[in-house]
Formats: structure tokens, C-alpha cells, sequence
């Protein structure tokens, strides 16, 4: 009867994992203890939630690195001092949080960024920042420009959720949370690259994404440039500079170079919006013929034309013709045809009204904003986790410790043919001299019987002769 029952459990455990490994949409939940995953049931229902689970609304970081594909389950802790803004925690606990993946950090005092790097260096792997008031609408935690020393994943919770959990941790020290992140996979991969053309981080996301595009190049994936570009339709003022103007409608972009904006550091507002849709123009028309075509002018632009924002066309103009592959009668007509420039503005304004994205650049795939570092292995490694077939170059940027078969088979069939080689020889060897033995042998043994034979004969023949020499018997 025992035995039934952990048998049975232990099926209902396997279906359990089977079903939740099923499911195909990132959550963050509560596995134990039940009165807790009870309280946030709750906590749900009364924000009108419908969902009779125990998951917690979480944000991803927009740094460090998302691991797709990866299900976390694990004891939580909560970090000493909470806001974990020196490294003290991190002395503290590097013994304790090797069993315990997740760390409790409570918003506030320093960066979002420096805060996951101590709870890092003290060995936690994924960082739960506890929102220090209840303040209304989503936060997303962005880099303050520390964020390349971050590797582990955070995400950022409201402080009702979180003040609910402290107290569990505090009160049980048994509370176990599970982060399960997964990655809309389709047959093919559109990843739209939100560039801001006058900052140099731009520059670098697309110089960075040029040798893992050529990498990963024959799966079906397509990059397409996106710019801050809004179509105004309606009070219409047509001495906005920062708009270009068509009949009855305007195409605008944010002054590149305002006093206090971020990016180049311009402070002589010389610069509109209109040279930004100027541009992107020229940049839409050189990708509508190649995608190849569109990087390679890119890193053109970025060495010689962003911090110049007032000159991008002279300065588009000479950086164009270094672009092989492009063809620049074709690309004039296009820069020229307003029903193609319409076509393609209106592209842009769609998706960024479609997506908020306010920091950029950014990255977004299969419509998805992509949240980590800025790197060129995590975006690609993003990127084939959005496909459903990848090739071997894709399987081996998910997993560095994949071997690719191709290599392995033909390498392994060179060494095989050496060992059989070297066998036959030494089988050879061994056949030969096995055999040269065995002959001698033979011949030896050939000769000695026959020997052996002719004694006996010998000795019958004298034995035979001479009876009275001794005893016979066969008794
Ligand atoms: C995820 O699964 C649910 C039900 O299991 C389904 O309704 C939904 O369409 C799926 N979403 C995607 C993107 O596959
Ligand atoms: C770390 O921070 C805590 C509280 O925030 C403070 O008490 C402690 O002195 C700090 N330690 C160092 C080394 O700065
Ligand atoms: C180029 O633009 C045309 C017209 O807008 C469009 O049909 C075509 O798909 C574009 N080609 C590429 C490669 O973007
Ligand atoms: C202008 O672009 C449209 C849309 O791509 C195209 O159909 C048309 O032939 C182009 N006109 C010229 C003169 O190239
Ligand atoms: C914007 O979103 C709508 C609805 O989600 C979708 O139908 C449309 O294709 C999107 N447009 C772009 C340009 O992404």
C-alpha cells in the first residue's frame, strides 16, 4: 500500500514537472510554502488578476543575462544589509547563497545595476528587486552603464508582492520560488534594431551585431533598422524643424542635439529632427536593397557622420559610395520616390507606436523587447532561441559546449581510418609471426614424432629380436 502511494506521487511529481516544462510563457511563482503561495493568490484576486496561480508580475532587467530557455527553482533569502548597496552582503553570504539561487534586494539608495553585481559577487543568481514604495505603472530596471559586469538575471517586483515573501523568508526560512523564462519561437526571426542615430552606443550595438549576423546568417532571420519616427497628421505646424513635411502630413524625430540631451555632447543646437527622418530615409532606402549593404554603411556612419548631426546628408554622401554591393542609381531613386519614402516612414511610425521603448538602443525579437546586455553572443544567443530550427552555428552560440557534428564525424573518421590502419599492420605483425611460430612448431614437431617413431620402431625391431631381455607386460 506504501509503496502505491510514492509510486503515485511520484508519477503525479513527474506529470507536474512534464506540465509546467509545457507551459510557454515566462513566469515567476511561488512552489512553497502553500500558505504563502495562498496569500498571493489573494493578493491577485484583489488586484483583479485572473489567474488562480500563485505568479508573481515581475520585470526583467534590461541588463545582465536573460537566461531563455532556463527554468530556476529554488530557496530564497533576503539580502544583509536589504539594499544591498556595498559589498558587505556580498562577504557575508558566499557560503550560504551557493544553495540558495534567489536574493531578496530592496530598492533604493544606489543603482539597480550595482545592487545585482554585489548580490553577483555573494554568489546569488537571480536577484528579486523589491520595489521600496508602491509606486503605480511598470519599472523597468535599465544599465547605468555598469551593466556589462552583471551576468545573472534580475527582475523587479512591486513591494506588495515582495514586503509578502520578506516575511515568509524572515518568518520560515523556507520559501522556494521558481523563474521559468521562455522565448516565443517561430519558423522565422524579425529582429528590429531601435537605433538613435547620434549615440554612440548605437554605433556599437551594430558593429557588435555584424560578425554574429554573418554567423548565424543561413537561419532564417531578417534585421531591420528602426528610428524614433512619428507621422503627425493633424495640427500640423510646418516651421517645425524637427519635421519634414509632406502635403498634408509631417514625418518628425527628436532634435538630435538638444543642449541638455543625452548622447553627443553638442551644445550649440544646431542640429532638428529633420536631419534625423533626413537620414533615416537614406538608411531605409540602402536596407531596402540590402541588408549587408545597410550594416556595412552603418559602421560608416558611425565612425564618420553621428556626431555630426547638422551635416549627415554632405557627410552621407561621401561615406555611401564606400559601400560595395550597393547599387547608388537605385538607391538615389528610391531616396527620391515619395510614394517609397511614405511607404517606409509609415513602417516606423507603426512600430513605434506599437512598442515603448525608452531606452535606446534597443532590440526587439519576433516582437519581443529583448532585456540584457547589449552583446553580441546574448543577442545572437536571444535571437536562435526565437527560432524553431536552427542550424548547427545557432545550436552552438545557445550552448558553447555543443560539438558540431560535421567536425566531429569527419575528424573522428580521419582518426578512425589511422587506427584501423595502424591494426591491420600490427595484426599483420602479429599474424605473420604467430604463423612463423606455429610452422616452426609444426616442422619441429614433425620431426621430433618422427623421430620419436623411428626410436620406437627401432627399439620394437631390437625388443622383438630379443625376448629375453626383460619383462613385457601389459597387466
Ligand atoms: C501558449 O499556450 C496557450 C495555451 O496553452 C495558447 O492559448 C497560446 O496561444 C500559446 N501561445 C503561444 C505564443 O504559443
Ligand atoms: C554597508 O552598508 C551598511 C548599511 O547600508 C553599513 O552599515 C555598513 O557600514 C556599510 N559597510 C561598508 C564597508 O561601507
Ligand atoms: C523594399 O520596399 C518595397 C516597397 O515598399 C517592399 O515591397 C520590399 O519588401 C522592400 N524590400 C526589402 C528588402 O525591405
Ligand atoms: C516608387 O516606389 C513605388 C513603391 O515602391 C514603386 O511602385 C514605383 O515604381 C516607384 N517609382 C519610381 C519612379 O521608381
Ligand atoms: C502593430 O500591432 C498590431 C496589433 O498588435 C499588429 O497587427 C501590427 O502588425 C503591428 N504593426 C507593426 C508595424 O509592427
Amino acid at each position: 500500500m506504501k509503496r502505491t502511494a510514492i509510486i503515485f506521487s511520484l508519477a503525479a511529481a513527474l506529470l507536474l514537472v512534464v506540465v509546467s516544462a509545457n507551459q510557454n510563457e515566462s513566469r515567476f511563482s511561488i512552489v512553497q510554502p502553500p500558505e504563502l503561495a495562498e496569500e498571493i493568490k489573494q493578493l491577485n484576486r484583489l488586484n483583479g488578476k485572473n489567474s488562480d496561480e500563485a505568479v508573481i508580475d515581475f520585470e526583467l532587467a534590461n541588463f545582465g543575462n536573460i537566461q531563455y530557455g532556463i527554468r530556476t527553482i529554488g530557496l530564497a533569502g533576503v539580502s544583509e544589509p536589504y539594499r544591498a548597496c556595498n559589498k558587505s552582503a556580498a562577504l557575508q553570504g558566499k557560503q550560504e547563497f551557493s544553495t540558495i539561487p534567489f536574493l531578496l534586494v530592496e530598492r533604493g539608495d544606489c543603482a539597480f545595476t550595482d545592487k545585482v553585481y554585489n548580490a553577483q559577487e555573494a554568489g546569488a543568481q537571480i536577484v528579486v528587486i523589491v520595489d521600496n514604495s508602491a509606486h503605480k505603472g511598470k519599472v523597468i530596471m535599465i544599465d547605468n552603464g555598469h551593466g556589462s559586469n552583471v551576468h545573472i538575471t534580475s527582475v523587479f517586483i512591486t513591494k506588495a508582492y515582495g514586503d509578502i515573501i520578506k516575511k515568509y523568508i524572515e518568518d520560515t526560512k523556507y520559501v522556494q520560488l521558481a523563474l521559468q523564462l521562455v522565448q516565443l519561437k517561430l519558423s522565422h526571426s524579425s529582429v528590429d534594431l531601435w537605433l538613435d542615430l547620434s549615440s554612440p552606443y548605437s554605433n556599437k550595438l551594430v558593429h557588435i551585431l555584424q560578425p554574429v549576423r554573418q554567423k548565424i546568417a543561413k537561419n532564417d532571420i531578417n534585421f531591420h533598422p528602426q528610428f524614433d519616427i512619428t507621422k503627425k497628421t493633424s495640427n500640423i505646424n510646418i516651421k517645425d524643424t524637427n519635421c519634414i513635411t509632406y502635403q498634408t502630413f509631417q514625418y518628425c524625430a527628436p532634435d538630435p542635439d538638444l543642449p541638455q540631451g543625452e548622447g553627443i555632447a553638442q551644445m550649440n543646437n544646431i542640429a532638428s529632427g529633420s536631419d534625423v527622418v533626413g537620414e533615416a530615409i537614406r538608411q531605409l532606402c540602402i536596407h531596402n536593397q540590402s541588408e549587408e549593404a545597410w550594416f556595412n554603411y552603418y559602421n560608416e556612419f558611425g565612425t564618420y557622420c553621428y556626431f555630426i548631426p547638422q551635416d549627415y546628408e554632405k557627410c552621407s554622401a561621401i561615406q555611401v559610395k564606400k559601400v560595395s554591393n550597393l547599387d547608388l542609381e537605385q538607391y538615389q531613386k528610391c531616396a527620391k520616390n515619395e510614394t517609397q519614402i511614405f511607404i517606409m516612414l509609415d513602417a516606423q511610425d507603426q512600430k513605434n507606436q506599437n512598442f515603448s521603448i525608452f531606452a535606446w538602443p534597443a532590440v526587439t525579437i519576433n516582437q519581443m523587447i529583448y532585456r540584457g546586455n547589449l552583446e553580441g553572443d546574448l543577442i545572437g544567443r536571444a535571437i536562435c532561441n526565437s527560432l524553431q530550427q536552427i542550424d548547427d552555428a545557432c545550436t552552438y552560440l545557445i550552448d558553447p559546449s555543443y560539438v558540431q557534428p560535421n567536425q566531429e564525424s569527419s575528424s573522428s573518421l580521419f582518426w578512425t581510418l589511422v587506427l584501423v590502419a595502424i591494426g591491420f599492420t600490427i595484426a599483420f605483425f602479429i599474424t605473420a609471426y604467430v604463423f612463423k611460430r606455429i610452422a616452426r612448431r609444426e616442422v619441429s614437431q614433425d620431426v621430433s614424432q618422427k623421430v620419436n617413431q623411428m626410436v620406437s620402431q627401432y627399439i620394437a625391431f631390437y625388443e622383438s629380436r630379443g625376448k629375453n631381455t626383460g619383462d613385457q607386460s601389459d597387466l
